[in-house]
């Protein structure tokens, strides 16, 4: 048994998509085993994308992320990390194939529904770092 953490994005709160998005987690068979709704503060933000401070879209990022409610989850289940970021579907929407939640509810690059962890060791950071927001 593994756990994940699973970011429901500010878009696809503002757009309705929180219900739909956490049927097709369960009919997946993953479980949600928490979730809060709340906007994630700055130094939240800053600390959990970290690895991209460097990066050219780092503070577009981190404006997207606070600017409206998420939805932090922690997901568990049988090798629930891999399963989860193939139903989640590529980063960019574009690219996703049908039937993922980035195909269905995501609309750019930037503001892209959803959030996975990408390894055990990003899980373990990510929940890490959200677990006393629940
Ligand atoms: P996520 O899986 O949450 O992890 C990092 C995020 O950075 C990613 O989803 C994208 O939303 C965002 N991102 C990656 N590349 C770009 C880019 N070129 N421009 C804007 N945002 C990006």
């Amino acid at each position: 048994m593994e756990n994940t953490l699973c970011i429901i994005k500010p878009d696809a709160v503002k757009n309705g998509h929180i219900e739909d998005i956490n049927k097709k987690i369960e009919a997946s068979g993953i479980e949600i085993i928490k979730s809060k709704r709340l906007t994630l503060q700055k130094d939240t933000a800053e600390e959990f994308y970290a690895e991209h401070s460097e990066r050219p879209f780092f503070s577009e990022l981190v404006d997207f992320m606070t600017s409206g409610d998420c939805v932090i989850q922690i997901l568990q289940g049988d090798d629930v990390i891999a399963r989860y970021r193939e139903l989640m579907g590529a980063t960019n929407p574009n690219e996703a194939v049908d039937g993922t939640l980035r195909k269905l509810f995501a609309s750019s690059l930037g503001e892209n529904a959803v959030h996975g962890s990408d390894s055990k060791q990003s899980a373990e950071r990510e929940i890490a770092i959200m677990k006393n927001l629940f």
